[in-house]
């Protein structure tokens, strides 16, 4: 399974670069209390290694959202669920993304959370792919920018699947990419 891979960043290089952002983060928000939410499933693995490197008062939940591309119709459908209740009012949230890609699913669950009148709302994504964006967002950290051309590898590993696969590799690797995401 692991021969169509290729590596793009080690498990060496993830760690650090978690523990690096797990820093600039806690300085962020130091002496506040923190509310991570963690989009699954994609950023299942890279929100369980996060939250070990932010020593500070915090509190995570889990939070799922469906978007189903319908191109031909120009119809966009986001469903999102959370895992439990989650209190946003008032909290400090840092949201917790797998990929920002045309930026579709970011927009629309900054635009909810949004709703529920957080303190504050700021976003850490692992990788960020800005060319091909759609909608105008920008995380407020970013683990990995991948640029042209590996912007046009699919990525997967370390959470992050193809049709439901890989999402157990330790590392973060590219397949070509499918003929159908
Ligand atoms: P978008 O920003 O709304 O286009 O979608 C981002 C979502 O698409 C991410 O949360 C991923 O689930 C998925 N995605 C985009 N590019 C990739 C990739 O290269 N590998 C795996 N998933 C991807
Ligand atoms: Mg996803």
């Amino acid at each position: 399974m692991r021969n169509e891979v290729s590596v793009l960043f080690t498990e060496e290089q993830i760690a650090r670069r978690v523990a690096e952002l797990g820093g600039e983060i806690t300085s962020a928000f130091a002496g506040r209390r923190l509310s991570v939410l963690g989009l699954m499933k994609g950023s299942l693995v890279f929100t369980a290694d996060l939250i070990r490197r932010i020593p500070l008062d915090l509190t995570v939940h889990l939070v799922r959202v469906t978007t189903q591309r319908e191109q031909a119709a120009g119809r966009v459908l986001t469903e999102i669920f959370f895992s439990t209740p989650v209190p946003l009012e008032g909290r400090d949230v840092l949201l917790v993304d797998d990929i920002v890609d045309t930026g579709i699913t970011l927009s629309y669950l900054l635009a909810h959370i949004h709703e529920h009148a957080p303190a504050s709302l700021r976003v850490c994504a692992l990788v960020d792919k800005p060319e091909s964006r759609k909608i105008d967002v920008h995380p407020d950290w970013t683990a990995f920018p991948v640029h042209e051309p590996m912007a046009d590898r699919f990525l997967v590993g370390y959470g992050l699947d193809w049709m439901e696969r890989f999402r157990g590799l330790p590392f973060l690797g590219t397949i070509s990419r499918p003929a159908v995401r």
